[in-house]
């Protein structure tokens, strides 16, 4: 794995890794998440593709400039990774608010994918409840209200069994998540907030998609996920028993393999320009 750093104005430090070798999987982390995340799935896909495992700016080792960050910025912070490493065609898989960053990259450069993968994510935009329940959080940041909120939050993530026998990675993914700062929460509650709808994009989407749902989700319940789930013309569509949040960490293995099962097709249609009827 090596670790490489893209400096511009507008995100003076762009940390990503790169594992392994073939066509480029491209690995979105979610809120308040880095790319340590998906390191379980790297280890496994790295040995048939090329992994590519950025930091989303203000996560991790990666900075914006400023104080605000669009999710159109997170998909264009993607680019520029891409354009670095001089990739023709990537397939994107985005956990949560890397799969939102995942459909704003495939609205703003649908020519650059071969497939989208929506991990634990959705097309829809927040409720207004749920713009009202950022509202109220973006407060508790200004008050000083972050680390018991990230303290509190991380848990519930992770589905009831897995919280019982994940205790060292809940640990240490809440250790990492409280590393990000005040600036960059708030940058990503708004970000969510003004995000818009997406589901017009999986409806034009000429790339297949792939969903991993965990029964045991508390965050990615969004009443209409399963109907998301056929308005692709080409889906691949996985859900995990006993699985929050995180499966990622949760069903590393069954992810991992789904992952490939995805790509392998993505992969097949791009070297035999292969197109579905409609
Ligand atoms: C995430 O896991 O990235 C966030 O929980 C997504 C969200 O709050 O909508």
């Amino acid at each position: 794995m090596e670790r490489k750093v893209i400096s511009t104005e507008r995100f003076p430090k762009l940390s990503y890794t790169v594992s392994g070798k073939g066509y480029p999987v491209i690995l979105l982390h979610g809120f308040p998440l880095d790319g340590k995340i998906w390191d379980n799935v790297v280890t496994r896909i790295s040995k048939e593709y090329c992994v590519i495992v950025p930091d989303i700016p203000g996560c991790g080792s990666s900075h914006f400039a400023g104080e605000v960050l669009s999710i159109e910025d997170m998909a264009k912070s993607i680019k520029l990774i891409a354009d670095h490493e001089k990739l023709d065609k990537i397939i994107l898989a985005g956990h949560s608010m890397g799969g939102y960053a995942a459909l704003a990259f495939a609205a703003l450069f649908p020519g650059k994918l071969l497939g989208i993968g929506l991990v634990h994510s959705f097309a829809t935009a927040d409720s207004e409840e749920k713009k009202d329940q950022r509202l109220k959080s973006i407060e508790l940041f200004k008050k000083g209200g972050r680390e018991p909120f990230i303290r509190q939050m991380i848990p519930t993530l992770f589905s009831a069994a897995s919280r019982t026998e994940l205790t060292e990675a809940i640990r240490s993914i809440t250790e990492r998540a409280l590393l990000t700062e005040n600036k960059s929460l708030i940058a990503f509650y708004n970000a969510m907030i003004n995000r818009p709808d997406r589901t017009s994009n999986l409806k034009d989407s000429t790339v297949p998609v792939l969903w991993i749902i965990g029964e045991d989700d508390n965050i990615a319940i969004n009443k209409n996920l399963m109907q998301q789930t056929s308005l692709a013309n080409v889906n691949f569509v996985y859900v995990y028993s006993h699985c929050g949040h995180m499966g990622m960490i949760e069903a590393d293995e069954a992810l991992s393999n789904d992952l490939m099962s995805f790509a392998e097709y993505c992969c097949w249609r791009d070297r035999t320009n292969y197109v579905e009827k409609g």
